[in-house]
């Protein structure tokens, strides 16, 4: 199995998790992206989905599921996202897509967060990926100053604007033996709007595609 095709299986597992006649959290990527399509195949029992990304709701919207606006809807069951990396405990580093501040927003609405994710992302220790942090765009200097003093190397990343109308810096050589203090100490710099560590909030259940198909993890 490729890459895509572990990514495609776990995608297609999630939907066992999908109860008729809900609202259907939905993330960004491209795990998620197989994910909207085969949510398209049950689009007749679902009522519609909360959407975490511009790019999201236009594949949602292509396929003929309604996109709700997150402020009306009450509660969400299930919020199925991606992931950077992933831990056994579950904490994750997300953002790739700069997605992350949205992200965050729809997961801590819903119930139970569900990450499907290829065998490659699951980690022993955070950070070999770089972690995102969105910040408002005249505080960027300052935030990478501070990033800097928490021990990492952030790198503007050039050309991106995020759905919400700010930038991303990537944070490199961090060292994440604390995921949940990481995250409160970023997100305790002035002009940081939230940083991809999901580990205050993160997954409670793992959908890993390998070789052998797609298995819930936890
Ligand atoms: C989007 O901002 C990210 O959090 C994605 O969920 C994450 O980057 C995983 O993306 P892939 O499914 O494309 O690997």
């Amino acid at each position: 199995m490729t890459q895509d095709e572990m990514k495609k299986a776990a995608a297609i597992k999630a939907l066992e998790f999908i109860e008729n006649d809900t609202i259907v959290g939905v993330g960004t990527g491209s795990t998620v992206n197989h994910f909207i399509d085969a949510l398209a195949t049950i689009k007749h029992n679902i009522t519609g989905a909360v959407s975490s990304s511009e790019e999201s709701s236009k594949r949602l919207i292509a396929h003929g599921i309604e996109v709700f606006d997150l402020n009306s809807v009450d509660n969400l069951d299930v919020y199925i996202d991606g992931a950077d990396e992933i831990t056994k405990h579950m904490s994750m580093i997300k953002g790739g897509g700069a997605a992350l501040t949205r992200e965050k927003i729809v997961a801590a609405v819903a119930k139970k967060f569900i990450c499907i994710a290829d065998s490659s992302k699951q980690v022993e220790l955070l950070g070999d990926f770089p972690l995102p942090v969105e910040v408002i765009p005249m505080a960027r200097s300052y935030v990478a100053r501070e990033l800097v003093k928490l021990g990492g190397d952030p790198v503007y990343r050039q050309g991106v604007i995020t759905d919400n109308g700010n930038v991303i810096l990537d944070v490199h050589n961090l060292s994440i033996v604390d995921p949940k203090a990481l995250e409160t100490n970023i997100n305790a710099i002035v002009g940081v709007v939230t940083n991809g560590l999901f580990a205050q909030r993160g997954a409670d259940i793992l959908i890993l595609g390998n070789k052998n198909g797609a298995q819930v993890v936890k």
